[in-house]
C-alpha cells in the first residue's frame, strides 16, 4: 500500500538540516513506524502514553473498537479504565515534570498592531485554574455541557481549558456564526451557561459579540429553553484584571459604538468573578473516555452534527500529530491563523501545542489588516519557525504579488502546513517559492472535524512532497479507495476515500444521537468510515483529495452543507423552492450560487435578492453568505421530482456539455435556466 520507495521524479524533499534532528528521519522510518502502529495499534499508543500523565492505569485494551455496523454499535475506546485530566497534562505536568512554567505558551498578537500580550505556562495555570473555580462556583459540574462564544483572545483558551480542568465539557460556537446558529447549538447541546465577550474587531470592523449572544439567550427562551447565565469578558473595555500576563495592552481603538447591554438576572461579569477566585484548583479526575468537547460540523441533512470528542484519545492523538507532523522542536515558535471555533484551533492552536509545551502565536487579526503583509510581519516579530494556514487565504495573498511578502525576511521559518480543502498546485508553488523562499517542506495535512487530528499528510523530513497531494496516511490510519459497490480499489484509482479501522483521535458519537453517528458514517460501506470526501491514489500511491462528494460545500476551507443554506432560503414568504450548488471561486474555493423558486404573484428584484442574502447571513452566519442568487421559475428534476444538481453545477459554471439529462422530467426548464444566468460573463 505504501511504496517501498518514494519516486524520484516531480517530487521536493525536506532539507537535510532537518532530517537531522527530526523525529521521523526518512521515509523509511516512517515506513517502519506505521507498520507497526497498524499492526500493533495497542503497543503503539501504549507507548506514546508513557509521556503523559495517568491517575491510575488503564484496566481495558490500550486501544479497542467494533468498526462494523453489521456486528453491532460502533464503538471506539481508548486507554479504557484509566483516569486522567487533559489540563492537568497540558499545564501542570509541563510545568511540574518537564520545567517549563516560565516558558513562554503563547504570544497573543491583537487586531492592532502592538496590542500584544506574553502568557507563560505558568501564568496560563493560574488563570485556567482561577477560571475553573468560577465555573464552580456557578454551580457546573463534571459532564455539564457550556458554550463559548469568544474571538480570538487568551480567554478563549482559559475557558476551554478551565472546562476541561472541572470535567465540564465545552461546546465553541466560532464568533463569526450568527444567533441563529448560537441559538441552536445552545439547545441541541443543553449548555447550562454561555461565555461570551462584548465585542471585537475584525479589521475594521466591529463585531458586537454580546448583542448576539443576547439575541441567542432570547430565541432560546422563546423556544423554552431559557439559560440563565452568561459570563462576559470585557475585552474591548478593557479592565485592570482582563489582561492575562502582567503587561495590559491598552486597548488601540475606542469604542464608541459599543453598547453593551446588561441583565442582571443573566449576565456576570468574567472580572468580578475572577476577582473573587481562589488561583488553586484540584483537577477532576476523569475517565478516558468521559467527553471532553462538543463542536458543531455540517450535515448533509441540513441540521449541524454536535462532534463529540474524547479525553485520552483526542489528547493523545492531537498531541502526536502535532509533534510528527509539524516536528516540533523546543525552541520552536509556531503559529497556526486559525480560528479556535474551528477543529483546527482546537486541535493545533490549544490541544496539541499545549500537550507538547510548544511556544504559539495567537492572533486576533486577519491576514490583510491593516495590510496585506501583515502575516510576513508577524512571522519576522516573533522568528516564527512553522506555520500553518489555508488555501484559501493563500490563494487571496497570491493576488497582491510578491512584492508585500518580501518586504519581510522569513528567514526563520522550517516548516509551512496547509489545511482545510484542496490546494491547486499554482497556490502550493507560490507558498513554497515566494514564502518559503524554496527552503521550507510544505505539509498539506487532510482531515475532518471528526478525525480529531491529521489523517493524511506527509511528515516534513521523511516525505517527499508533491505539490497538491496530502500523500501518505498519519500512524494508525488505514485509508482504502472503495467504488460505488464497496469493493476496495487497489493500485492507481479514484473513488470513496473510506479508512478501515479508528485511531484514537476519531469522533466517539454525535452527541445525543449515536443513530446519526452510525448512519451517516458507518452505514453506506459497513466496515469502513465514510469522508464524504472522493480521492484518487496515483501510480506511487499517493493520495489526492478531489473534493466532496456528499451535498457539501467548502467554502474558504470549512463546511456548509447545501441543504443548511436552502432551508434558510425556503424559511423566507417569498420563496417556494431552493436549489444551492457550489461554483468555483479563485479565492474562496467554491462560492454559493443558489437557485430560488418564488411563490405565485412574487416578483424578482434587487430588494428580494439583498433580503434572501440577509436572511441567509442572519441564520447561519457571514460565511454561507451567498454570492449569487438566480430567479428559477422551474428547477430541473427528475421524473421522480429529485432535483439533479449536477446541472445546476453546469448551468452555474455556464457549462453547456450537461452529459446524460434522459431522466430529465421537463428540459425546457435548463434552457430558460441558462438564459437568465444571474452572473452573465463570469
Ligand atoms: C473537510 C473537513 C480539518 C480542519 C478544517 C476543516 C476538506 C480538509 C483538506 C486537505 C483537501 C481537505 C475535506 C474534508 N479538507 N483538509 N488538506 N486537502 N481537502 O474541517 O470543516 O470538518 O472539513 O475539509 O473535504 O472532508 P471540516
Amino acid at each position: 500500500m505504501i511504496p517501498d520507495k518514494a519516486p524520484k521524479e516531480d517530487v521536493f524533499h525536506g532539507s537535510e538540516d532537518m532530517k537531522k534532528s527530526a523525529h521521523v528521519p526518512s521515509f523509511e522510518k516512517y515506513k517502519e513506524l506505521y507498520l507497526k502502529s497498524i499492526e500493533n495499534p495497542g503497543e503503539f499508543w501504549g507507548d506514546i502514553a508513557k509521556d503523559f500523565f495517568w491517575k491510575t492505569k488503564h484496566t481495558g485494551r490500550v486501544f479497542d473498537y467494533n468498526f462494523d455496523v453489521t456486528k453491532g454499535e460502533i464503538f471506539i475506546k481508548c486507554m479504557e479504565g484509566a483516569s486522567t485530566n487533559i489540563c492537568y497534562n497540558l499545564l501542570d505536568y509541563n510545568i511540574h515534570e518537564r520545567n517549563l512554567g516560565d516558558k513562554v505558551a503563547f504570544y497573543w498578537e491583537g487586531n492592532e498592531p502592538g496590542d500584544e500580550l506574553t502568557v507563560t505556562y505558568r501564568e496560563l495555570l493560574r488563570r485556567v485554574c482561577q477560571f475553573a473555580n468560577v465555573l464552580k462556583s456557578q454551580g457546573v459540574k463534571k459532564g455539564d455541557r457550556v458554550s463559548i462564544y469568544m474571538p480570538m483572545v487568551i480567554e478563549l483558551v482559559v475557558a476551554m481549558l478551565g472546562c476541561a480542568r472541572i470535567g465540564a465539557v465545552h461546546s465553541i460556537v466560532f464568533a463569526g456564526f450568527s444567533a441563529e446558529s448560537l441559538c441552536e447549538r445552545i439547545m441541541d447541546s443543553q449548555c447550562s451557561l454561555l461565555i461570551t465577550a462584548d465585542g471585537f474587531y475584525r479589521g475594521d470592523k466591529l463585531i458586537n459579540l454580546k448583542l448576539l449572544a443576547d439575541e441567542a439567550l432570547r430565541k432560546c427562551r422563546d423556544k423554552g429553553f431559557p439559560l440563565e447565565k452568561c459570563i462576559m469578558l470585557k475585552h474591548l473595555s478593557k479592565e485592570e484584571e482582563t489582561s492575562v500576563g502582567s503587561q495590559s495592552p491598552p486597548a488601540k481603538r475606542p469604542c464608541p459604538d459599543l453598547q453593551v447591554p446588561w441583565n442582571p438576572e443573566v449576565d456576570l461579569c468574567w472580572h468580578s468573578l475572577l476577582r473573587e477566585a481562589s488561583d488553586e484548583c484540584e483537577p477532576e479526575w476523569c475517565e478516558s473516555e468521559d467527553p471532553l468537547f462538543i463542536l458543531y460540523t455540517s450535515g448533509s441533512t441540513g441540521k449541524p452534527k454536535g462532534v463529540l470528542h474524547t479525553i485520552s484519545g483526542y489528547m493523545l492523538y492531537t498531541a502526536t500529530t502535532f509533534k510528527m507532523v509539524f516536528d516540533h522542536q523546543p525552541d520552536d515558535i509556531y503559529w497556526c491563523t486559525a480560528d479556535i471555533g474551528w477543529i483546527t484551533g482546537h486541535s493545533y492552536i490549544t490541544y496539541g501545542p499545549l500537550a507538547s509545551g510548544a511556544t504559539s502565536v495567537l492572533f486576533e487579526g486577519l491576514p490583510t489588516y491593516p495590510d496585506v503583509g501583515r502575516m510576513w510581519e508577524i512571522v519576522d516579530k516573533y522568528r516564527v519557525t512553522k506555520f500553518y494556514t489555508a488555501p484559501t487565504a493563500i490563494r487571496l495573498l497570491t493576488k497582491y504579488g510578491n512584492e508585500p511578502v518580501q518586504k519581510y525576511k522569513r528567514e526563520s521559518l522550517k516548516v509551512l502546513g496547509t489545511v482545510g480543502e484542496p490546494i491547486n498546485p499554482e497556490a502550493w508553488q507560490w507558498y513554497y517559492s515566494v514564502v518559503g523562499d524554496s527552503r521550507c517542506p510544505i505539509v498539506d495535512t487532510y482531515w475532518q472535524t471528526e478525525t480529531g487530528g491529521h489523517v493524511l499528510t506527509p511528515l516534513p523530513a521523511a516525505t517527499p512532497l508533491k505539490p497538491g497531494s496530502s500523500t501518505f496516511p498519519f500512524f494508525g490510519v488505514v485509508p482504502a479507495i472503495l467504488n460505488e459497490s464497496g469493493e476496495e480499489l487497489e493500485g492507481p484509482s479514484e473513488g470513496y476515500l473510506v479508512f478501515k479501522q479508528p485511531w484514537p483521535g476519531l469522533m466517539r458519537t454525535v452527541y445525543g444521537n449515536h443513530q446519526r453517528f452510525e448512519t451517516t458514517y458507518f452505514k453506506k460501506f459497513p466496515g469502513y468510515y465514510i469522508t464524504g470526501d472522493g480521492c484518487r491514489r496515483d501510480k506511487d500511491g499517493y493520495y489526492w483529495i478531489t473534493g466532496r462528494i456528499d451535498d457539501m460545500l467548502n467554502v474558504s476551507g470549512h463546511l456548509l452543507s447545501t441543504a443548511e443554506v436552502e432551508s434558510a432560503l425556503v424559511e423566507h414568504e417569498s420563496v417556494a423552492e431552493a436549489a444551492v450548488v457550489g461554483r468555483p471561486h479563485p479565492i474562496k474555493g467554491e462560492s454559493l450560487y443558489c437557485f430560488v423558486t418564488l411563490n405565485e404573484g412574487v416578483t424578482y428584484n434587487h430588494t428580494l435578492e439583498a433580503e434572501l442574502k440577509k436572511q441567509v447571513r442572519e441564520k447561519i452566519g457571514a460565511i454561507a453568505t451567498p454570492d449569487y442568487i438566480q430567479n428559477a421559475p422551474g428547477l430541473p428534476k427528475t421524473r421522480s421530482g429529485k432535483i439533479m444538481r449536477r446541472v445546476l453545477r453546469k448551468i452555474a459554471c455556464d457549462e453547456q456539455e450537461l452529459g446524460d439529462i434522459s431522466t430529465l422530467a421537463d428540459s425546457s426548464v435548463v434552457e430558460q435556466l441558462f438564459q437568465n444566468r444571474c452572473c452573465t460573463g463570469v
